[in-house]
């Protein structure tokens, strides 16, 4: 599920005349949920399987007016996609901010929900996606942004049993590496039962 919040500040804007550039996309879930309120949009992802899985999910749901590119969005030039702005949903790294800023022109946005650095702290995991409030911060405002938005969604799960949290992580088991996912298990086998989960959104425009 998309993030709430993340579609809350893109829809702020002016989606009918935009074209969007959604970076990590993934199998689709942000690009296909903007589609239809959009001009344009464009999924860019480095796993050709994923990219293949959105075409194919486009195609069922008839939608027109978005494309997918298997690409490296760390390392592809923007402003090849034309994009008015840049989305990123679970996907982020220096080089995301730093492309948008090349390929954005002023006034327009970049809007992202990622990992924030708290998120599954108790078992000392940090993703190379994670950033803190104040790290992005200063990412965005040294690349040229103003920042609008910046908020810390943090929750902190509690489970009855090692089969609850079981249950509630399984289906993260395929996306995770063995390392992350072992560390977790453990955790709970252990008699850990709470654990944090921490989602940084934002949107900042280019000045
Ligand atoms: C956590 S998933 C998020 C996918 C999608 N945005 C979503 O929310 O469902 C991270 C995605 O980033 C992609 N990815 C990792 N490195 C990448 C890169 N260098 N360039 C483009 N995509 C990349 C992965 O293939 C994966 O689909």
């Amino acid at each position: 599920m998309v993030n709430q919040k993340l579609l809350e500040f893109i829809s702020e804007e002016p989606l009918a005349e935009m074209r969007i550039l959604d970076v990590g996309c993934g199998s689709g879930a942000l690009a296909l949920e903007l589609a239809p309120l959009a001009k344009f949009v464009v999924g860019i992802d480095i796993s050709a399987e994923e990219i293949d899985r959105a075409r194919r999910l486009a195609r069922r749901m008839g939608m027109a007016n978005v494309v997918f590119c298997t690409c490296d969005a760390l390392k592809c030039d923007y402003s090849a996609f034309a994009p008015d702005m840049v989305v990123a949903h679970f996907f982020m790294d220096d080089s995301v901010v730093v492309n948008s800023a090349h390929a954005l022109e002023r006034g327009e946005c970049v809007c992202f929900a990622c990992i924030e650095e708290d998120n599954l702290r108790e078992i000392g995991w940090r993703s190379r996606f994670a950033y803190s409030e104040r790290g992005m911060r200063r990412l965005l405002t040294e690349n040229g942004f103003a920042v609008e938005r910046l908020v810390v969604e943090r929750e902190a799960l509690t489970f009855d049993s090692f089969e609850d949290a079981l249950s509630y992580f399984i289906g993260f088991k395929r996306k995770w590496s063995e390392e992350k996912w072992s560390r977790l298990m453990e955790y709970f086998k252990g008699g850990g039962r709470r654990i944090t989960l921490s989602t940084l959104v934002g949107k900042a425009r280019l000045l």
